[in-house]
């Protein structure tokens, strides 16, 4: 079924949902919501997004048909900020699990995997009123049925229906979605959010070059904290705290 502002809507009821056939950026569009009061759990999708923004300046474009691209707000105890990060990564792993999806992992700190390949990505983005927060946007992208072969991307990222096989509806992958935010967003502050989001990273253990404060880190990705920071074990044996940034696989050497 297509995604249209009538099944989208209705799928989602009760729930506050906006839907839009193309749009620049759901980020955008969920953050202009939230600036005008939208409810906790409100949501933005779109069927094509033309300037959708990724981590560290990146574009993230997205043909109509092929992806679930959304962005949910969120109210959260500023309290609770470090794990909304892997509440969205998280909530993709539970719904790909449900499909029967195998080798479902997350890199570090919220890539989606499948077979070592992206196949979701997540922004999330926060809006302050001063020193008080307004609430999160939680920016989300999944790959459906995009097709990466003879593309520079064919052996980094993949598509939910390709890994599976066959073909997969977008509006319940939605619906299954929003209902596993809600319960890790219930589980916000919980060891068991942090410790199921860990035991997810493909990352721990693997030699990586991350860049942190301006600097290339080269080491074994060591631990994680209960802020989401990687912990990079350098060849002197001195831990880094890296709190964002991009990994690459590389030598320790
Ligand atoms: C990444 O770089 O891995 C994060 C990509 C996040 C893309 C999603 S698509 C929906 C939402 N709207 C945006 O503009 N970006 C996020």
């Amino acid at each position: 079924m297509s995604l249209t502002e009538t099944t989208v809507l209705a799928a989602l009821a009760p729930r506050p949902a906006r839907f839009y056939p193309q749009i620049g950026s759901t980020n955008d569009a969920a953050m202009e919501w939230l600036s005008q009061g939208a409810k906790h759990g409100s949501v933005v999708i779109v069927d094509e997004q033309v300037k959708g923004r990724g981590r560290l300046g990146r574009t993230w474009h997205t043909p109509p048909a092929t992806a679930l691209i959304l962005s949910v707000i969120l109210r959260p105890d500023a309290a609770h900020l470090p794990q909304l990060t892997m509440l969205g990564a998280l909530a993709i792993c539970d719904m790909l699990d449900h499909l029967d999806m195998e080798h479902v992992s997350i890199k570090w700190p919220n890539d989606v995997l499948v077979n070592g390949k992206k196949v979701s990505g997540v922004l999330p983005e926060v809006l302050w009123e001063g020193k008080r927060l307004t609430g999160v946007v939680l920016g989300m992208g999944i790959n459906v049925r995009i097709d990466f072969s003879g593309t520079d991307l064919a052996h980094h990222a993949i598509s939910i229906e390709s890994a599976l096989g066959r073909p997969v509806q977008r509006l319940d992958l939605l619906k299954d979605l929003l209902e596993r935010i809600d319960f890790w967003f219930s589980h916000l502050g919980t060891d068991e959010l942090f410790e199921n989001w860990k035991r997810r990273l493909t990352t721990l253990g693997q030699s990586v070059q991350v860049e942190n404060e301006g600097r290339i880190v080269t080491g074994v990705a060591y631990s994680v904290d209960s802020a989401g920071a990687l912990l990079v074990m350098d060849s002197t044996s001195k831990l880094h705290r890296i709190l964002a940034g991009d990994i690459g696989l590389g030598s320790t050497g």
